[in-house]
Parts: C-alpha cells; sequence; structure tokens
C-alpha cells in the first residue's frame, strides 16, 4: 500500500468539554500547531455538538478541521433529539463521525444504520469518518476480519468511488478504547489495517482505495504513539484521553511528524 500525502491526527472529546473548555482547547492547539503546514497534517478535533458551532468560529481559517460526534439520516423530519446535516452544514461543520463504538455498543446503533448515515453525510458534502472495531468476544472468536470486513461492506454499501474520495476510517478495537481499554499491539494494528485497505480496494479499486485514510483509535498515548505510526498501513491516529489537554496532544504531535516524515 502507498503511504498517502499527509499523516491525519484527531481527537473525539466525547461528553467531556463544555463550550468554553472547547474553545480554550481549539485556542490552544491553533497556537501550538501554527508552525506545522496544512500540507503535511490532517488535524481535526470532534466536540460535542452544543460547542460546534463556538468551534467553527474559533477556528476560522485554520488548519484544524472540526467534526460532529453524530449525524441523522434525514435532512428534517420526527426524529426528536437527533442533528441532520442541513443543520451541521449552517454550522460550517466539515467532518462527520459514523459509528463510534459508543454509538455502536451504548446506544446500540447498527451497521444498517451506519450506512444510511455514511451515505448521508457524503452526499451533503462532509468528509465522513466511519468507525469499525471487533469486540473482546469476536477477537477471541478469531472472527475480526470478518466482522471488519462485514462492518465495510454493509456501512459503505450505496456508496460510490466519487463519494469515497471524502471517506475516513477509523480502526477502533472495542476492547481498546476507553479507561478500561487495553491499547493493541501495533503489529496487530498494522495487520488489522491492512485487511481494512484491501477490503476497501475491492469495494472502491485500488486507486480510490488505496486513497482513504485509516487511523488507529483505542487507547493511543505517549508511548505507543510512535510505535503505532511507524507501521506501514497506519496512516494516522485517533486520540481520546490522551489529547484533550492540548499541551499533550501537541506532544504527541511532535513525536510522531518526524517518524511518519521519514516514511
Ligand atoms: P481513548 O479513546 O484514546 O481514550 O481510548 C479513543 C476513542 O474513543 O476514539
Amino acid at each position: 500500500m502507498r503511504r498517502l500525502d499527509k499523516l491525519y491526527l484527531g481527537t473525539n472529546t466525547k461528553m467531556y468539554k463544555t463550550i468554553a473548555d472547547t474553545c480554550a482547547f481549539l485556542s490552544r492547539l491553533e497556537e501550538l500547531t501554527e508552525d506545522i503546514p496544512k500540507e503535511e497534517l490532517e488535524l481535526f478535533v470532534i466536540p460535542s455538538y452544543t460547542a460546534l458551532d463556538a468551534a467553527v468560529r474559533t477556528v476560522k481559517d485554520s488548519k484544524i478541521k472540526i467534526g460532529s460526534q453524530n449525524m441523522g439520516w434525514e435532512d428534517e423530519g420526527q426524529f426528536t433529539g437527533e442533528i441532520s446535516p442541513v443543520m451541521l452544514n449552517e454550522i460550517g461543520v466539515d467532518l462527520v463521525m459514523i459509528g463510534h463504538s459508543e454509538r455502536r455498543h451504548v446506544m446500540g446503533e447498527t451497521d444498517q444504520e451506519e450506512e444510511r448515515k455514511a451515505a448521508k453525510a457524503l452526499g451533503s458534502g462532509f468528509t465522513a469518518l466511519l468507525c469499525i472495531g471487533e469486540t473482546l468476544e469476536e477477537k477471541n472468536y478469531g472472527i475480526s476480519d470478518e466482522v471488519l470486513r462485514t462492518q465495510l461492506k454493509i456501512g459503505l454499501h450505496s456508496i460510490d468511488g466519487a463519494q469515497a474520495r471524502k471517506l475516513w476510517v477509523a480502526y477502533e478495537p472495542v476492547w481498546a478504547i476507553g479507561v478500561n481499554g487495553i491499547p493493541a499491539d501495533e503489529h496487530y494494528a498494522d495487520e488489522k489495517h491492512w485487511v481494512i485497505k484491501k477490503t476497501l480496494c475491492e469495494l472502491f479499486g485500488d486507486e480510490t482505495g488505496s486513497d482513504i485514510p485509516v487511523l488507529y483509535g483505542g487507547s493511543v498515548n505517549p508511548g505507543n504513539a510512535e510505535l503505532l505510526i511507524r507501521m506501514p498501513n497506519i496512516d494516522g491516529l485517533f486520540i481520546g484521553r490522551s489529547a484533550w489537554e492540548a499541551d499533550h496532544f501537541n506532544q504527541i504531535i511532535r513525536a510522531v511528524m518526524p517518524i511518519w516524515k521519514e516514511g
């Protein structure tokens, strides 16, 4: 697989930061990463819905992309509690995350629902970040590859090659995420990224498939970030806890950028 021309690094702040926290975090991150060229780094932050408007205004014209943590699959309708693509467009959001592990396993979302959201997000002009990953039980049964392939084949069922150009994928094994997570070994993660990349090539052809960034997420920390980014099939890192302080996130960015550049 060829190396992509940018490194992808981002964080999802889950249900942790208020509007004020989000803006302070973004301003500091922007200041700390000012010197890094946009051509080399795709930096993104995915705050809570309530902070999105302020977040987009805080980073106006900067290199940080702002994403939403979820999105409804219709423009409008009887969907109490959902947020539509029209509303996200109005705010000026660039990116929509779909199928985060907590949406799937805490809120009970299905692959079929992720498919409707992925199609709607890409059809509405957003970059879509589809998250996939196997549970510990599935890993123990030895069916991780089958699960990942199923999540991709259903989740991207109605996406065409042109839409796939705005698709990103995050591999986040469920057992690796959050406070009780065990970080995946970099070799295991790389092997799964290869399965994902091969599946994307099967779905969209080699040219488009191999250009889709595949990021690793799940207990990324200062101790494993460098090991992960050395792996040939890992195009970036999707970080939770270890990136929620701008200074800590910047330290990880500074540690992995030179490794990625060495290629
Ligand atoms: P974590 O979160 O880095 O805190 O494990 C990752 C994620 O949920 O995307």
